[in-house]
C-alpha cells in the first residue's frame, strides 16, 4: 500500500507521516516512512540544491526536472523495492507536489508534467493521499516559526520566502486535485489539534488496509 501526505508549508505533514507510522507498526504491519525531495544519496544532493534560497534564480524547467530526477532515484530505490515486500510506504510529498508547485503556482504548463510523471512513473500512483489543508497565512506562520526554532540553520527556505500569494495558489491547486481524483485524495482540515488530526488519518487509513492488504490473523 502507498500513502502519500501533501499540503502547503507547515501543515504538519512531517509529524503526521512520524505519527502514522508509529501507530501503523503497533498494530503490526511494516511501515517505510520517506520523503521527497531527499530520500536517496543522490536526493539529498538534488535537496540541498533545490531548496537553498540564494538559487532564487532557478529556471522553473530547472527546478520541475531536479524534482523529477529526484523522484525517479527515490522511485527505483526506496518505493518500488518496499511496495514489492509488501510494506507500507507513507511519503512526505509525491508527485501531485509537482503538479501543484511546479504546475498551479508557477505556471509551467501541466501537460508536460503528466507526461514526465508518465516517465517517470510508468503506472505508480498512490493508493491513498492525504492532504492537510489550512489557510496559506497560517502555514506559512508555523513553518518560520519552525524554521526559526531550529538551532542549526539548514539554509533549506527557498520555498518558505514566496509570497503569501503563491502559497495560496499551491492550496488552491491542492483543492482542485481533490475535486479531479475524490476517489484518491482526502482532504483532512490542518487548521485543528495535532493527535485529533492524527486519529481521523489513521481511522481512514486503518479501513482501507483492511479492505486491501488485511493483516494476517
Ligand atoms: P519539505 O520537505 O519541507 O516539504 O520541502 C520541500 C519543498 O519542496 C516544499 O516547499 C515543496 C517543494 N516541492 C516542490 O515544489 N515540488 C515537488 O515536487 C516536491 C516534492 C516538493
Amino acid at each position: 500500500m502507498f500513502i502519500t501526505f501533501e499540503g502547503i508549508e507547515g501543515s504538519g505533514k512531517t509529524t503526521q507521516v512520524r505519527l502514522l507510522a508509529r501507530a501503523l507498526r503497533e498494530k503490526g504491519y511494516e511501515c517505510v516512512p520517506t520523503r521527497e525531495p531527499g530520500a536517496t544519496e543522490i536526493g539529498k544532493k538534488i535537496r540541498a540544491i533545490l531548496l537553498n534560497s540564494s538559487h532564487s534564480s532557478m529556471l522553473p524547467i530547472t527546478e520541475l526536472l531536479l524534482y523529477e530526477a529526484d523522484r525517479a532515484e527515490h522511485v527505483r530505490q526506496v518505493i518500488q523495492p518496499a511496495l514489492t515486500a509488501k510494506k507500507i510506504v507513507i511519503s512526505d510529498r509525491f508527485f501531485d507536489a509537482t503538479t501543484v508547485y511546479q504546475g498551479y503556482a508557477r505556471g509551467y504548463d501541466l501537460k508536460v508534467i503528466r507526461q514526465m510523471h508518465r516517465i517517470v512513473l510508468g503506472d505508480l500512483k498512490p493508493d491513498l493521499t492525504i492532504i492537510l489543508d489550512l489557510p496559506a497565512d497560517l502555514g506559512l506562520k508555523r513553518a518560520w516559526e519552525r524554521i526559526r526554532s531550529q538551532h542549526t540553520a539548514t539554509g533549506e527556505d527557498r520555498f518558505e520566502k514566496e509570497a503569501v500569494s503563491f502559497h495560496e495558489k499551491v492550496r488552491q491547486g491542492y483543492l482542485a486535485l481533490t475535486r479531479e481524483e475524490p476517489e484518491r485524495i482526502r482532504v483532512i482540515d490542518a487548521s485543528g489539534n495535532m493527535l485529533r488530526i492524527h486519529e481521523e488519518i489513521a481511522s481512514i487509513v486503518l479501513s482501507l488496509l483492511e479492505d486491501k492488504q488485511p493483516l494476517p490473523r
